[in-house]
């Protein structure tokens, strides 16, 4: 076996509910490939309706943005897990690096994230990434991996396969500045090879390692050949059905 390959849009704070719903139904009206996970990570209020448009179509998914860490309580404005199951949500996009950055979120606090997910059935689609200084220094990979250790490290090999990773650089997330398909690749290698040795080769070839930070219609077919690329989480081109459409039809 080898890693389901997934393209998965992350709408951000962007789509009315209308533009949102009829964006799905534009993308899985069209003829999909067979192999492709599909998933669409829209704002929560979107959630239910865009739950109930897709049913449960084969190889459909929906995801949320993100999720509270505890399971209720007084946290004025914010969702639980128990929230997501209770409409049917299989995915949740974990430790976003805007999230890391704007809302203070820690390596930790993550893996908090990621724990409570699993325990729940809901799969995490668990971010990393280095800013531009920790690339121009030469040490994404060991601070990549670090990100990994912190949010991951404790989990069992039951746990770590229903994982999905996103190696999204956070200089080239919104910058048109995506990383070339050799600095992918060499990055989702060494996801895998610490994957392997914290927990086995067979776990994590059948990891999927996705890519994200300015993939779009155009350079998605050359980061998707990479042997560990298996796909990609995408912020802007996911927001316009033909481009998403010809991401997910970029393998
Ligand atoms: P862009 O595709 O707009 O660069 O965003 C990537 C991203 O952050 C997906 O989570």
């Amino acid at each position: 076996m080898s890693a389901k390959k997934i393209v998965a849009g992350n709408w951000k704070m962007n789509k009315t509910l209308n533009d949102g719903l009829s964006l799905i139904s534009s993308v899985i009206e069209s003829d999909l490939p067979s192999d492709v996970l599909v998933i669409f990570g829209t704002p929560y209020i979107h959630l239910n309706e865009a739950k109930k448009l897709v049913g449960n179509k084969p190889n459909i998914g929906i995801a949320a943005q993100n999720c509270h860490h505890e399971d209720k309580g007084a946290y004025t404005g914010e969702i639980s897990i128990e929230m997501l199951k209770s409409i049917g949500i299989e995915f949740v996009i974990v430790g976003h690096s805007e999230r890391r950055q704007y809302f203070g979120e820690t390596d930790q606090l993550v893996g908090i994230k990621v724990k409570k997910c699993l325990d729940n059935a809901i799969t995490p689609i668990y971010c990393c990434g280095e800013s531009l200084e920790i690339r121009e220094s030469g040490n994404h990979i060991s601070f990549v991996l670090n990100q990994l250790q912190e949010s991951l490290g404790d989990l069992s090999n039951d746990e770590i396969q229903k994982v999905v990773i996103a190696y999204e650089p956070i200089w080239a997330i919104g910058t048109g500045k995506t990383a070339s398909p050799e600095e992918a690749q060499e990055i989702h290698a060494a996801i895998r090879n610490h994957l392997s040795s914290s927990f086995n080769p067979s776990i994590a070839n059948n990891i999927s390692i996705l890519y994200g930070g300015s993939c779009n219609a155009k350079n998605a077919n050359t980061l998707f050949t990479k042997p560990d690329v298996d796909g990609g989480l995408i912020g802007g081109a996911s927001l316009i059905a033909e481009d998403f459409l010809k991401i997910i039809n970029s393998y």
